[in-house]
């Protein structure tokens, strides 16, 4: 997808978000850009009509929170959106046995049911326009329990199998929806997470941007899943194939050495 429209993105001002708006500008798509920080999701927007010349419309709302949900909801339904990008999501990265059920509740508010309302508010007009797309920022992490313990994946699970079928279902009436799943990407995720990001060798990590790249060009090609990467895409056939008990003590392992969640809950 390329050329003028209207992108509304989630999590605009970090990230992969942030890569998705510049990719969107430099397209000359106008914009409308949701995340909590105001103040910097009111320069990111000058910057981006200063550098790109396009509108971009600040729309501050924390998506943990139902009414705000409500809000960008309605001016989903309002506009004839071109393009959707949820992309706000979060890890708790911590065992199911010690987190707070509170921070669970708001983890799913955030990376399940936003998606699933901004989804349902978006697509009806798309259908009834007979264009229009949908990306889903989900994770590689979540084609098996890859941080055991942790239910971050199980959240990217959904996210996944949502778009799959949402973008079944409305192929046909020339719309798409499709979930973009990368790997370890650079960005601002691991530390607001307090996920040891150090630890990792330089050959997991991808960058926002090329993220974005591969994602648009695999939407232009009417893919329902993308996976960036040659070797992203290596490690999610053997999440798929791997017998299912020499992948849990390989994960198991890796979540142990990380520090993460397995060894948490011991
Ligand atoms: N980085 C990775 O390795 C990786 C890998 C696979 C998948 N992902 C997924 O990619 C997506 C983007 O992650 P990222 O790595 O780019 O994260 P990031 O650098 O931490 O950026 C997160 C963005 O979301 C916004 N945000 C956070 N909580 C929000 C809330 N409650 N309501 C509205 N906006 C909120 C943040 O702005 P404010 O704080 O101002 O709200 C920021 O703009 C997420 O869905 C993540 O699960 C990331």
């Amino acid at each position: 997808m390329t050329g003028s429209g209207l992108a509304l993105i989630t999590g605009a001002t970090a990230g992969i978000g942030a890569a998705f708006a510049r990719d969107r500008a430099r397209a000359g798509q106008d914009l409308i850009l949701v995340a909590r920080d105001a103040a910097r999701l009111d320069a990111v927007c000058a910057e981006l009509s200063t550098t790109f010349g396009v509108r971009a419309q600040p729309l501050p709302a924390d998506l943990t929170v139902p009414a705000d949900v409500a809000k960008v909801a309605a001016v989903i339904r309002e506009q004839p959106l071109d393009l959707l990008v949820n992309n706000a999501g979060r890890s708790l990265n911590k065992s199911f046995l010690k987190s707070d059920v509170d921070d669970e509740e708001s983890l799913l508010d955030l990376n399940v049911l936003s998606v699933m309302k901004l989804t349902h508010a978006a697509l009806p007009g798309m259908v009834g326009r007979g264009r229009g797309a949908i990306v889903n920022v989900s994770s590689v992490s979540g084609f098996a329990a890859t941080m055991p313990g942790s239910t971050y994946p199980a959240t990217k699970a959904w996210v996944t199998n949502f778009s799959e079928s949402t973008g079944l279902l409305v192929r046909p009436k020339g719309v798409r929806v499709m979930a973009l799943c990368p790997g370890f990407t650079r960005t601002e995720f691991h530390d607001r997470a307090g996920i040891a990001a150090a630890q990792m060798p330089d050959w997991v990590w991808l960058k926002a941007d090329a993220v974005v790249r591969q994602g648009m060009r695999d939407l232009a090609k009417g893919k329902l899943v993308s996976v960036p990467s040659a070797r992203y895409k290596v490690a999610v056939a053997g999440l798929k194939l791997m017998p299912r008990s020499v992948l849990h003590r390989v994960l198991s392992r890796g979540a142990r050495r990380m520090g993460r969640t397995v060894g948490d809950a011991e």
